[in-house]
């Protein structure tokens, strides 16, 4: 049996990964470790109710588990809120990260990591693995950090950095874009979206299945995970107007300088998909296939 440890198993990601690795019960042996109740509809996985910012507990509860693979999608992804709590933001995108990494070494186990499209700062776009880093955020500059210490722990790890993530959670909770737009429409409220920002959004599923190919290869290193075509924020939206049969003149554009947000975005992201495509043989789709397939998850 692989034992395989998932942080932040109440989240977005957490939530598909169990989804997913549960599928495969007599292949994995799933610990889903979050804060709080277990969120995720699910009774058929060991739940661990830990505060991963608790160094001690945290670490004793990995080392009573040796797990083969630990999967670490906890982290405090609101841009605005690592902007404005800079202090918590460090504790949980980059410390936690060393732990995970102390602890990892320990216990002989495989890291994988979630970053993000926020490390750059979005002038080139269609980012390759290898392109430099320039956050523009400290949510960007925090992903980084985590990423430098685990390429000097010299562990085995991946990291798979990912774009505007989408999908649902059991009790729906959680908002994405993709939700979002679709229940303003619904409402028929008018909405203003950025048309100069650009990015390739991504299916939770498919960013579940990249940290799946990522165990099963054991693939080491680097590896951007997104859709594969890049389209403004508002093209997006439309899109998502266009999949669920929705009024597409209730969205207005705008322009970012009008926004006046507290953290700073790039403003052209968007992935080159070749490493991904050619080492994890992974090939995801454009946002409007993959629409099609969430719109499934909803009816
Ligand atoms: N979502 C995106 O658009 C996006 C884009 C690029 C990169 N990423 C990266 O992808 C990863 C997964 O994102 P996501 O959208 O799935 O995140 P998410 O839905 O916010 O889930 C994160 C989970 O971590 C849990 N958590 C937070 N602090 C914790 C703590 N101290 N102890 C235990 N659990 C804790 C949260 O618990 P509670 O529910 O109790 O708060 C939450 O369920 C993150 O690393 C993120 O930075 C996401």
């Amino acid at each position: 049996m692989i034992k395989v440890v998932i942080t932040g198993s109440n989240g977005l990601l957490g939530q598909s990964l169990l989804n997913l690795l549960l599928q495969e019960k007599e292949k994995y042996k799933v610990f889903g470790f979050s804060r709080g109740e277990n969120r995720s509809g699910r009774e058929d996985f060991t739940y661990v109710k830990i505060d991963i910012t608790e160094e001690k507990k945290l670490k004793s509860k990995l080392q009573e588990i040796k797990a083969n693979f630990i999967i670490n999608t906890a982290a405090m992804t609101q841009v605005d809120d690592c902007e404005n709590n800079k202090e918590n933001c460090d504790l949980l995108n980059v410390t936690v990260v060393k732990w995970l990494a102390e602890v990892s070494k320990e216990i002989n186990a495989h890291l994988i990591h979630l970053s993000t499209d926020f490390i750059f700062d979005g002038v080139k776009g269609n980012y390759k693995e290898t392109d430099v880093a320039n956050p523009l955020s400290y949510y960007g500059l925090s992903k980084l950090k985590s990423e430098e210490l685990l390429i000097k722990s010299k562990n085995d790890f991946t990291i798979l950095r990912t774009i505007l993530v989408y999908g649902k959670v059991f009790d729906m909770s959680r908002s994405n874009i993709v939700l979002w737009v679709k229940q303003m429409l619904e409402d028929k409220k008018e909405i203003t979206i950025v048309d100069d920002q650009y990015r390739t959004p991504t299916y939770v599923e498919d960013l579940a299945l990249a940290c799946k190919i990522s165990m099963d290869k054991k693939a080491k290193g680097i590896y951007h995970i997104a859709s594969n075509t890049l389209l403004s924020v508002f093209e997006i939206s439309q899109q998502i107007a266009e999949a669920f049969n929705l009024d597409k003149s209730l969205i207005k554009p705008i322009s970012t300088a009008t926004l006046n947000q507290t953290a700073p975005r790039p403003v052209k992201t968007g992935f080159d998909l070749s490493k991904t495509n050619k080492e994890l043989n992974f090939y995801p789709k454009s946002f409007k296939e993959d629409l099609q397939k969430f719109k499934e998850t909803l009816i």
